[in-house]
């Protein structure tokens, strides 16, 4: 199944795909290995910041294999902005394609997705825009860096006529990271506003830190995507810090990376249990 299939698939189930941001490859298989366990699929996603670390080719690497050894793992360009960036990952087989336009003008915005889609649509890669501003990063911080711009449906529904998207990045009160005593709440009634004019499946962004009955009135309303990175984050780190404190000897790193990959294995599961809707 190619990408572009999934959202039909998941349009109206009531379900939706996670993508989980990974840099190492023990997260990525991680995330593989839970999908599989429960017959669902993810998004493997790199941001352009996570690719300096790693190298496009070494993270298509990644995913190749883990597509060959059977995983039903898809890989995603997170937040990309640059062209050559884009027109790179297009040509080595990335599958999904996040282009953000979101701190353009409109205009200018709609000009350089159409651009991107017409380099992704021959190639079965799946397109996603954005419209409005999503904030923050994905830390855990005592403030939101970068404020977030609530998407204008008018120009959401502009956006997605003349531009042919395969999915909507919509900015609906969620935000990048975690802030402490900072909760999410999402507004699903611009969605709502949305769906009455066109037909697009939505992208959550800023998944960590939000309620589970928030991301599931986020799924009803039509979000077929969202994307986690922060709790990932914070919970492999946990993990190494906790295994260096209680072995200090050990200097193996797939030790290390072992223990790591429990905390994040009990994250990924709680969040493809919440966008399946399993006990919840
Ligand atoms: P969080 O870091 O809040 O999970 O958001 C991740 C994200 O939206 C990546 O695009």
């Amino acid at each position: 199944m190619k990408a572009v299939d999934l959202w039909q698939r998941f349009k109206d189930s009531k379900k939706a795909v996670p993508s989980f941001n990974f840099t190492t490859a023990d997260v990525a298989l991680t995330a593989a290995k839970v999908v599989k366990k429960y017959s669902h699929y993810c998004l493997l996603s790199t941001s352009e910041r996570e690719l300096k670390f790693n190298t496009m080719e070494v993270v298509v690497g990644i995913v190749k294999g883990l597509k060959e050894q059977g995983f039903p793992v898809f890989l995603n360009l997170d937040h990309g902005r640059d062209l050559e960036i884009i027109k790179k990952a297009a040509g080595l087989g990335y599958d999904c394609i996040h282009f953000d336009g979101s701190t353009l003008p409109l205009g200018e915005n709609i000009r350089i997705t159409k651009e991107v889609v017409g380099l992704c649509r021959p190639h079965g890669i799946s397109v996603e825009g954005e419209v409005g501003q999503i904030g923050g990063s994905s830390t855990v911080s005592d403030e939101t860096t970068g404020a977030s711009i609530l998407t204008n449906v008018d120009e959401a529904i502009r956006f997605v006529k003349e531009t042919g998207v395969n999915l909507l990045a919509c900015s609906f009160g969620s935000f990048h990271g975690m802030v402490e005593g900072k909760t999410k709440v999402l507004d699903t009634a611009i969605l709502e506003e949305i769906k009455k004019q066109v037909v697009v499946p939505f992208v959550l962004h800023g998944g960590s830190g939000i309620d589970n009955n928030e991301i599931r009135r986020a799924v009803d309303a039509g979000v077929v995507k969202i994307n986690f990175n922060t709790e990932l984050r914070l919970a492999w780190s946990a993990g190494i810090k906790e295994y260096q404190k209680e072995k200090p000897e050990d200097i193996i790193p797939a030790n290390e990376l072992a223990h790591a990959d429990q905390k994040v294995e009990e994250v990924i599961e709680a969040k493809v249990k919440i966008c399946l809707g399993i006990n919840v």
